[in-house]
């Protein structure tokens, strides 16, 4: 497994200039593919849960807020270890480049079901730091515009559109946790995705804090 050294350099040149970045492309299609077909499964077998927001002890459900679904990853199977090692890639040329100190990348599927939608927000906020870059890959085959559910990008002050991101399968958002305001603008078709942090590494002996 490799990733594309011409696509990691505008990456690394994006996150630095402009704090995201648009990867088409990044994942193949017939792993995304295999990967659908698991949140497809658990969503049948009941496994996905409403999302909340906030973290840890502060979770909680804001349906105004966001609307997904989620199931986070194991890697336990086949499909989950090649997309977490090939993220384990993704986390050492960052770190190589932009000495960011990734430290370990958790993940979850998301579905969003036709209306759903979650609002402009940051994965994380400046002080907390722990999660520090996002990613987010898209799993439906011929997705069109017409079909919503965007990711929206905004400038770091939240106020102008910066970019209207397409879901198209094997497409990776990239972006920085704690700068990048974003919102998914409400979806006519169930969407899968999975979103994940590389996070760095913020316990200490005397609080721990744990990934999700
Ligand atoms: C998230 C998120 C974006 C997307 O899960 O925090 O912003 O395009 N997802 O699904
Ligand atoms: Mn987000």
């Amino acid at each position: 497994m490799s990733l594309d050294p011409i696509a990691i350099e505008h990456l690394l040149d994006n996150l630095v200039e402009k704090g995201w970045y648009e990867w088409p492309e990044a994942i193949s299609a017939s792993l995304c593919l295999a990967l659908l077909n698991e949140v497809i499964n658990a969503d049948e077998k009941g496994q996905l849960k409403k999302a909340g927001i906030g973290r840890g002890d502060e979770q909680q459900l804001n349906t105004e807020v966001r609307r997904d679904q989620i199931r986070w990853l194991t890697g336990e199977t086949e499909a989950q270890a090649q997309f977490l090692a090939t993220m384990a890639l993704l986390q050492q040329e960052i770190n190589r480049a932009l000495f960011m100190g990734l430290f370990e990348y958790e993940a979850h599927y998301a579905l969003y079901q036709e209306g759903d939608f979650y609002k402009q927000h940051l994965d994380s906020f400046k002080g907390q730091a722990n999660r520090m870059v996002s990613t987010v890959l898209y799993l439906n085959p011929d997705w069109q515009k017409e079909n919503g559910g965007e990711l929206v990008i905004y400038a770091k002050d939240g106020t102008s559109v910066e970019a209207t991101i397409i879901p198209s399968i094997g497409k990776l958002a990239v972006f920085l946790s704690e700068e990048i305001p974003h919102e998914v603008l409400p979806t006519k078709l169930a969407r899968a995705s999975i979103a994940g942090w590389f996070r760095c590494n913020s316990s200490t002996a005397q609080i721990v804090n744990p990934a999700h």
